[in-house]
């Protein structure tokens, strides 16, 4: 009977069938982050968030001095049973919430502030002169403890484990590097981590899959050369003019010598040099930042920033030392979405916040030292909106009046622990 072809069979299979994995893993989804978001919105969870993240405003630490910020961490894991490991790279803390056994899901949050004077006038500015939490450090370590405090609530759905990883130094300082060789990325699958973003409405997210952020390199440059009186240059070697010449060497480099479709940076941050008007100086000073996007244009860009100023230097008989600072200040790679991991965190994003809640914005070449564990795990990055319709003029990270709405510390939370269970859950044996 011609009822009976191959496919209607085939369609009435499918139909019987019982829903694939994927279609029960979206359900599981959006009811767990409806879940989720409501109770990390309801007025005693988000008034200790709000409490939380106020007393790491008020006392701000930089870059691997997070001592406080690191006990109020602690003190908080201890009230809600969560056990932890710590030290990690002097003042990092990795908790651990679910079952213990794999799959092991990573969730990471840094910890400290920018040596800066808070210029908000509001009942928790900062209480340290000269240091500020402009960069959300603040609400992001918040978010995470909000995390866990949903997960161990939810600790017997868990179908797998957690590691909450809080960070030290990311403020240029690599911390997340020094994190994962103290062991913290240990037998974890992927991970998934936020930052506030003060210029997109709370309640939206957003990222893009591939790279989202540069990766950063450091140089400075002493020029050698020959000081003497201004009046007779030719008993000199005159290191300024060799500096001056270096800058706008430098600037070809991206602009001839490179793909415009691949983007990079080369920016000169400081120049010193000279004290009196009719002096040569012995040596003039300068340095500035690069970025890059794959590991080869990191290559290229440092191999021809040395080579550009040392040969600028020797045509005028001066000498250049170009010093990357690479053990000391390590270069962060370039911050890239693993493809199936940004699918995931999307997803997730989609069902706590509706589709038109997760954006799709072009890349910052701004770089973050969570690309050091997206270099060894998959990963998924994510700005979170922190902006609401009072303020009007947002200020951005690393400004003096940067504030956020703290209305993210909700969705924060719960966007950590719905992209945890919901990558647990499809990942369970
Ligand atoms: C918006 O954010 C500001 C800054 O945190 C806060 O003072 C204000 O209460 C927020 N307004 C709403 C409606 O959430
Ligand atoms: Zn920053
Ligand atoms: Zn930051």
């Amino acid at each position: 009977m011609e009822w009976f072809s191959p496919l209607f069979c085939f369609a009435l299979l499918a139909l019987l069938s019982p829903p694939h994995h994927g279609a029960r893993a979206l359900e599981f989804d959006s009811a767990l982050a409806r879940e989720l978001l409501e109770s990390a919105s309801d007025s005693e969870f988000s008034g200790w968030l709000r409490s939380v993240r106020r007393r790491i405003h008020e006392y701000p630490e930089l870059s691997f001095e997070e001592r406080r910020t690191s006990q109020l961490i602690r003190s908080e894991l201890d009230s809600l049973g969560i056990e932890y490991v710590w030290p990690v790279a002097e003042t990092g803390v990795v908790a651990t919430v679910g079952s213990g056994a794999q799959p092991w899901f990573a969730l990471r949050a840094d910890m400290d502030a920018l040596p800066m004077q808070e210029l908000v006038e509001w009942e928790h500015k900062s209480k340290i002169d000269g240091k500020m939490h402009s960069c959300g450090h603040d609400a992001h370590v918040t978010m995470l403890l909000g995390a866990a405090k949903l997960l161990q609530k939810n600790r017997d759905k868990l179908k797998g484990t957690v590691k909450l990883i809080f960070q030290p130094g990311e403020e240029g300082h690599a911390g997340a590097y020094y994190m994962i060789k103290e062991g913290a990325l240990d037998g974890v699958q992927a991970i998934f981590g936020l930052h506030v973003d003060p210029m997109i409405p709370t309640g939206t997210v957003s990222s893009r899959v591939g790279p989202l952020l540069a990766g950063a390199g450091r140089f400075t440059v002493v020029i050698q050369g020959k000081g003497g009186h201004a009046a007779s240059p030719h008993k000199t070697r005159d290191p300024i003019p060799v500096l001056s010449m270096a800058i706008l060497a430098l600037q070809h480099i991206v602009s001839r010598e490179t793909d415009p479709l691949e983007p990079r940076v080369i920016s000169i941050g400081f120049v010193q040099g000279g004290e009196a008007l009719n002096v040569i100086p012995e040596t003039v000073t300068f340095g500035g930042t690069f970025r890059f996007v794959s590991a080869e244009s990191y290559a290229y860009l440092k191999q021809r920033i040395k080579e550009v100023i040392e040969t600028q230097a020797a045509v005028h008989h001066c000498t250049a030392m170009v010093d990357f600072m690479e053990e000391s200040l390590r270069p962060y790679p370039p911050t890239i979405n693993h493809p199936t991991m940004y699918d995931h965190a999307k997803r997730v994003g989609e069902n706590l916040l509706g589709k038109q809640g997760v954006r799709n914005d072009p890349m910052i070449m701004g770089a973050e030292d969570f690309s050091f564990y997206a270099e060894k795990v998959p990963a998924a990055f994510f700005m979170i909106g922190a902006k609401n319709e009072t303020m009007t003029s947002a200020k951005g990270l690393h400004s003096p009046h940067f504030v956020i709405d703290e209305g993210v510390l909700s969705v924060g939370a719960s966007l950590h622990a719905a992209v945890a269970m919901a990558y647990l859950e499809d990942h369970a044996k």
